[in-house]
């Protein structure tokens, strides 16, 4: 699938903005700070409902503005798909396909798919728990959009769990145990959603698992074996050892997860929190069997996240239950400056054969030759041809 034609209004710095684009390599090139990030960032947007920059809607939204549209023609197959989205901070997104508002906002995904590598992909590598769990999820809702209710309903139930805890633990100093009868129905609830939620990325890890190897082998240029494994934590952070066989097994999960909330019960109450499922899950990143993170070099760490986002880029390529044409936009945000020139040249020429790539870059020569291909000048705001 390609972008074939965006269009923002009061998206980020843009009032107003419309450009047309062609399969294959897109350069945006110019300075820091003219809003190249915005455009891209605007069409995985459309793609995920998440930013690489900001957790919330309140900043996509131009200052002074109430709400945003981003609009984008997508061509797959034969045959091109109209997405409309309405951003308004804080508040409902509203969406239109093919110019027909949609009841569920949400049945706008999956209708355009996008890789998207940026800078901040190394916090995938060095940084905390919750960026890994992200990854997995947004990929899981890229592949089957009914993910997203089972993400949105999981954190639902975590987030009222989480209050009945802190309830019950009021109710326990009075004497009463009223609340942690309810608590129990919030633990079954829990644990229903939460081993949906762990099964499923395990076998996406699975799936991902072959492609990360061969993804980093080739950006490395064959340096070590990267594995990839899912982490049940239970508690505060300790590790439990659970064959990948059990995990993949929603049933066998929820088992586990209400065996374990029994078990923790007390400390749950004490502390107010959910101390066990998806949430505090995390996936464990080694380098010839040692933690990427705390050992890997910056240049392996790079390579590792790089992997990931190609992994995912096969497998939403190759693994999609869409009917035609489920490759997806690949989109390079500012990564070539990150990279030393080997790993540029490798990834450049991984990335190329894309049906749809779309880069940023500060000046054209940060962008490599194997990426040859149409470039937009983008200036204080406006898009042009570029030389
Ligand atoms: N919500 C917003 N309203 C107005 N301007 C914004 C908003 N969000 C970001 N900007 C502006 O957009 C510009 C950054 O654009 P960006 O696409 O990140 O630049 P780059 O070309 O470096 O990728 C900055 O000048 C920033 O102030
Ligand atoms: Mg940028």
């Amino acid at each position: 699938m390609y972008v074939s034609d965006l269009a923002l209004t009061d998206f980020r710095s843009y009032q107003h903005v419309v450009l047309s684009l062609e399969p294959g390599i897109t350069a945006f090139v110019g300075q820091n700070g003219q809003g190249k990030t915005n455009l891209v960032e605007a069409i995985a947007y459309l793609a995920t409902f998440s930013s690489h920059r900001v957790a919330g809607d309140a900043a996509l939204v131009r200052a002074g503005a109430e709400r945003a549209f981003v609009q984008a023609k997508v061509v797959r197959g034969d045959r091109p798909v109209l997405l409309e989205l309405e951003i308004v901070a804080g508040r409902a997104n509203r969406a239109r396909l093919n110019r027909s508002p949609l009841t569920r906002t949400r049945d706008l995904l999956g209708h355009l798919r996008t890789v998207l590598f940026a800078p901040e992909d190394l916090a995938l590598v060095k940084g905390d728990p919750d960026g890994r769990r992200r990854f997995l999820d947004d990929l899981l809702t890229l592949l089957g959009p009914r993910m997203a209710g089972v993400r949105s309903d999981y954190e639902r139930v975590v987030k009222q769990r989480n209050a009945l805890l802190k309830t019950a633990a009021s109710a326990r100093r009075a004497g009463s145990d009223g609340d942690i009868r309810t608590l129990d129905v919030w633990d079954a609830k829990a644990a229903a959603i939460g081993a949906e939620l762990v099964a499923a990325r395990v076998r996406l890890l699975r799936m991902l698992r072959p492609h990360v190897q061969t993804a980093y082998e080739q950006v490395s240029g064959g340096q070590g074996t990267a594995e990839v494994a899912y982490r049940v934590r239970v508690g505060s952070g300790d590790a439990e050892e659970v064959e990948e066989d059990e995990l993949v097994d929603a049933a066998a999960v929820e088992t586990r997860l209400l065996e374990a909330m029994r078990r923790l019960r007390s400390r749950e109450i004490e502390r107010g929190v959910s101390l066990v499922g998806p949430h505090r899950d995390d996936v464990d990143l080694t380098l010839g069997g040692l933690p990427a993170k705390g050992y890997a070099s910056h240049g392996e760490s790079w390579s590792f996240a790089l992997a990931l986002r190609l992994a995912s880029y096969e497998v939403l390529r190759t693994e999609h239950d869409l009917d035609v044409d489920g490759e997806p936009v690949l989109i390079l945000d500012d990564v070539f400056a990150e990279l030393d020139a080997r790993r540029r040249e490798r990834l450049a020429a991984l990335v190329a054969p894309a049906q749809q790539v779309l880069i940023t870059a500060a000046v054209a020569e940060d962008v490599p030759a194997a990426l040859t291909g149409a470039r937009l000048d983008v200036v204080n705001g406006t898009v042009g041809r570029g030389a």
